[in-house]
């Protein structure tokens, strides 16, 4: 029977959980399902209607699961496929839908197909993977110079048959090859495996990579830094990956009410769409990364942003994909330091203000909405003193490296760097409570740090205080169930004032003749507003605020972080 395609997603707010770090229910310290389940009444009280889950299934976790072993189990920390289905049934009983992550750019080398794929050169499996030779009279040189995204070479000898595989990340993550028709097969029916249990959705772990021009050696683009950029352009958008996700969506995707949202780093808009055009059926949606790099250089090195930066990025997705597509809208996720400092700067006591102001500039804008785990209650980045505490596969890869060695104050330097960017500060304990370990876990310790601040910042304090940041993340997700509101938000066109403006975010959504009007102060001082001279404010009625209590809209001067949205006629 063939399925209407709803688009539920645009209506939605999905809350991302990070599992290894969400919440123990068995007490040996790593987040599991059963964990989970029984936090379901507070994302249902939250408010959010979708949960994208990082992947939960059977792995070796050299890169926290995103490293399959089984596309069809539970990973063994984790429970079992009876608890994740009791999981599921709880989410889908509380009205919110579920979206896996999709991990098939590449497995685990422990999955079965890599080892009888690695087991000899005649083995059934052998396509499954990139076996190339290695160059030098002996073989012993990589096939080509590209580099994994982790840094160093993307390939790696093996003894076994002598030749080298292709791994885009770690060496325990080798690269899928789809140009196999057997490949796309599986992955196809691994699709229908899970949409058959029930899933909703799929997030699309670097979906972008899936189809690669093999062998040719990269370039390094002019005048940039990149650790991890050589021939990017042999395995980024390659050429036929349109074809393979369209298939993808004819064959499997488009038999479900399902929705799809595709990791795609570096994606322009022309591209985005692309991607996501509702003619072209191939994604639904991308995550786009542009505004995660305006503090970075290379995508590492932290350096100084500005905000019209910012601004003529959201603007310009904005509208781009009005009437054709539909946005991604987030500050944080597992691979992202926290939002808070980051695009705040020093919020001193207006932590609340702060958070409150980041989370009105984009939940207004079109499109879904993501909220990180811990991002409801202004979880921070962990103050991180030494790269031992680090877990990231990315840090023990470039610290493992001879090259890195080499380096005068290597440690020093890698550990500034990571303390603004490591993803590790999005990982660390889910701060449920004041009790130890944040009441993450009974265990002694949990398997990652908590950040200290905990006994401040915790779930328990936020639910028992009227005033705190989790009842301000309930109003505003409840705002797209709101008759007024829910349409403008959804359908309305995008209008941005004052671009230059370095401190100001102001914006308007306007949908049959109701305008909504956004004002965000992102810094922590006091700043003069003018209301655009073409909007008429006598009947403004505020929607939702940053500041507790709230003065009248006209021009006069904002409070550090104030932001507030106004629904004028
Ligand atoms: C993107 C995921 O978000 C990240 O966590 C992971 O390390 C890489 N893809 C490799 O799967």
């Amino acid at each position: 029977m063939e399925q209407v395609k709803t688009r539920w997603y645009k209506d939605a707010v999905v809350y991302q959980i990070y599992p290894r770090s969400f919440c123990d229910s068995d007490g040996d310290g790593i987040g599991d399902i059963r964990g989970i389940i029984s936090k379901l009444d507070y994302l249902q009280a939250l408010g959010i209607t979708a949960v994208w889950l990082s992947p939960c299934y059977k792995s070796p976790n050299a890169d926290n699961g995103y490293d399959i072993s089984d596309y069809r189990d539970i990973m063994t920390e984790f429970g079992t496929l009876e608890d994740w289905k009791e999981m599921i049934a709880g989410m889908h009983s509380r009205g919110i839908r579920l979206i896996m992550d999709l991990v098939v750019n590449h497995t685990s080398d422990e999955h079965e197909w890599f080892k009888q794929s690695r087991s000899g050169k005649d083995n059934p499996y052998r396509d499954y993977y990139f076996w190339r030779k290695g160059r030098g009279p002996k073989g012993k040189r990589p096939p080509n110079n590209w580099t994994s995204r982790f840094g160093g070479s993307a390939w790696t000898y093996d003894e076994t048959t002598q030749e080298w595989y292709l791994h885009l990340f770690n060496k325990k993550q080798p690269d899928l090859n789809w140009d196999n028709p057997k490949v796309r097969q599986e992955v196809a029916d691994i699709c229908r495996y899970w949409l058959d249990l029930g899933v909703d959705g799929f997030r699309c772990d670097v979906i972008t990579y899936i189809s690669k021009n093999i062998l040719p050696d990269g370039t390094m683009p002019d005048g940039k830094f990149n650790i991890a950029i050589c021939g990017d352009e042999h395995f980024t958008h390659g050429p036929h990956i349109h074809e393979y996700l369209h298939t993808l969506n004819k064959d499997v995707l488009s038999h479900y009410d399902s929705m799809t949202v595709g990791e795609a780093q570096g994606v322009t808009i022309a591209e985005g769409l692309d991607y996501t055009d509702e003619a072209r059926e191939e994604l639904d949606t991308v995550f786009q990364f542009e505004h995660m790099e305006i503090d970075s250089i290379g995508n590492l090195l932290p350096c100084r942003w500005k905000l019209p930066k910012l601004k003529s990025i959201f603007t310009r997705w904005q509208l781009g994909l009005y009437g054709k597509s539909w946005n991604s809208l987030y500050y944080e996720n597992h691979d992202q330091p926290r939002a808070l400092g980051r695009f705040t700067g020093d919020y001193g006591a207006l932590h609340y203000e702060a958070a409150a102001m980041l989370a009105i500039s984009t939940h207004f804008q079109q499109g879904t909405p993501y909220v990180y785990q811990g991002e409801e209650i202004g979880m921070t980045n962990y103050p991180f003193q030494s790269l031992d505490e680090m877990d990231d596969v990315l840090v023990k890869t470039i610290r493992s490296m001879p090259i890195f060695k080499m380096l005068p104050f290597h440690d020093r330097i890698l550990l500034s760097v990571m303390r603004k960017r490591a993803r590790d500060h999005a990982r660390t304990l889910m701060q449920w409570s004041d009790e130890p370990n944040a009441g993450f876990t009974t265990a002694e310790k949990g398997w990652f740090v908590v950040n200290p601040n905990y006994t401040e910042i915790n779930v328990d304090k936020a639910l028992n205080d009227p005033n705190s940041l989790f009842y301000f993340y309930q109003k505003l997700i409840g705002l797209r169930r709101d008759k007024v509101i829910a349409p403008i938000l959804r359908g309305g066109t995008y209008n941005l004032y004052y671009p230059k403006h370095k401190d100001l975010y102001v914006y308007t959504r306007s949908y049959r003749g109701e305008l909504l009007l956004v004002v965000c102060n992102f810094k922590n001082k006091e700043v003069p507003f003018t209301v655009p001279n073409d909007i008429a404010f006598n009947e403004a009625e505020l929607v939702i605020s940053s500041y507790r209590d709230t003065l009248p809209l006209g021009n006069r001067t904002l409070r550090p972080y104030e932001a507030f949205v106004y629904k004028l006629k």
